[in-house]
């Protein structure tokens, strides 16, 4: 894919497609982790310092999730760490958006509000499709170049990540190059076994990367907690309980029994848990899987246990959503456990997704040769998996047919 140092933009307009979608506390609006925000800080400095004027797009949840919000939060920090002024424009494509972005000054930065007010946005299409869509052509006109630095969104094939790079010059940003080569490097070593701990709420992106992986035959062991767990518990025939059967069924999860179910008769390597924590009447409890009586909030310590011993033999471990509900203190402490005993593991730890990194804590810089911290959840594993990625793709298409 072509990089910065390619297409080197100087005194340009140039359009930066960053991913600072982060975890929301629903209860003041506040984000949970911004490490997201920090990590696209050098992509930006780079480009201020050449003379170019930078305009940023992302997305924030989705619609109906409660973690769609406006991005004012967002440029309050962004401007924090760039120490930059940051213009915060609370439009995407009208007419207000279009006039400061054509008023803008060399050198200066504004943030577009959430990408995901735009419907267009929402569909995935081809990259061709995006590329006549409003969004592209309302925008375009108004700069020079783009710029990809969105590696955690890279694999949704939608407007603002593969419509862009048909019709401008395009290159990665830094986060999106250094993503690519740390995780580039690691697929094409020998190092196995690799274990794969999945968590988290996005069932579907799980199963559909858990059966990417034992198609490739890429995991020798894949350790589940969350949703995903559950889902599998059922599909394995475990009577999880009415109440956690009604959670699954209002998140969709019980339409993909038939699909977990197929994995688990074909032998996909799928531990699932064998304790859980359980909240009943504003009390915690653990209970063994097979005689649950309450609302799953965690994984047991029992697992914990069995999984660790898992993780103390792998060459590569990958650590993809935790284990509980974090946001709650008291579901915490499984996947920091977890977490704790892959750092300590003498294995090539890769971890992603925004859930995983706000365990790290303060630690997020941590640059080790046998750590990557990766800012991408589900594009990490669909990469690692052997997926092609729409929004690496389009920015070949791009080097292919743009610069040519
Ligand atoms: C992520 O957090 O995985 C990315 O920001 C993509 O978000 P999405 O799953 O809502 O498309």
């Amino acid at each position: 894919i072509p990089t910065l140092d390619d297409l080197n933009f100087t005194n340009s307009k140039v359009m930066v497609r960053v991913d600072i979608n982060s975890p929301v506390d629903v209860k003041n609006g506040k984000l949970l982790d911004d490490s997201r925000i920090r990590a696209h800080v050098d992509t930006i400095r780079e480009l201020v310092n050449k003379g170019n004027s930078v305009v940023l797009i992302s997305h924030q949840g989705r619609p109906g999730d409660n973690d769609f919000t406006d991005l004012s939060e967002h440029s309050r920090l962004l401007q924090k760490y760039l120490d930059l002024e940051v213009e915060f424009v609370d439009d995407v494509m009208g007419p207000y958006a279009r006039e400061r972005i054509k008023n803008m000054k060399s050198g200066s930065v504004i943030l577009l509000d959430n990408i995901r007010f735009v419907s267009e946005e929402l569909i995935e299409a081809s990259p061709l499709q995006h590329s006549r869509s409003f969004l592209v052509k309302r925008l375009s006109p108004l700069f020079q170049g783009y710029v990809n630095d969105a590696f955690a969104t890279s694999h949704r094939s939608q407007a603002s990540l593969v419509g862009f790079p048909l019709v401008l010059r395009s290159s990665a940003g830094r986060v999106m190059e250094r993503e690519v080569s740390a995780l580039a490097k690691v697929f094409n070593e020998e190092d196995s076994p690799k274990i794969f701990i999945m968590g988290g709420g996005k069932v579907l992106d799980s199963l559909r990367i858990i059966e990417n992986l034992v198609k490739r035959r890429l995991a020798d062991r894949i350790l589940t907690g969350g949703l995903i767990a559950e889902l599998f518990a059922v599909a394995k025939g475990l009577d999880l309980g009415k109440e956690n059967l009604q959670v699954l069924e209002k998140v969709g999860v019980l339409g993909l029994v038939t699909r977990a179910r197929k994995l688990l008769l074909s032998g996909a390597p799928v531990e699932i848990p064998v304790d859980f924590k359980v909240e009943r009447e504003g009390k915690v409890y653990e209970e063994p899987a097979n005689k649950v009586n309450g609302v799953i909030k965690d994984i047991g310590s029992a697992t914990v246990g069995i999984y660790s011993s898992f993780i103390r033999d792998a060459k590569t471990i990958v650590m993809r959503g935790p284990m509980g509900i974090i946001e709650d203190e008291r579901f915490r402490e499984s996947s920091k456990i977890l977490l704790r005993n892959s750092m300590e593991s003498p294995g090539y730890l890769i971890i992603g997704g925004g859930h995983m990194i706000s365990l790290l804590g303060g630690d997020v810089n941590v640059s080790s040769s046998k750590m990557h911290v990766s800012t991408g959840g589900g594009a990490l594993l669909l990469f690692l998996a052997g997926e092609k990625l729409p929004a690496l793709e389009a920015l070949d298409i791009s080097a292919r047919e743009v610069l040519k």
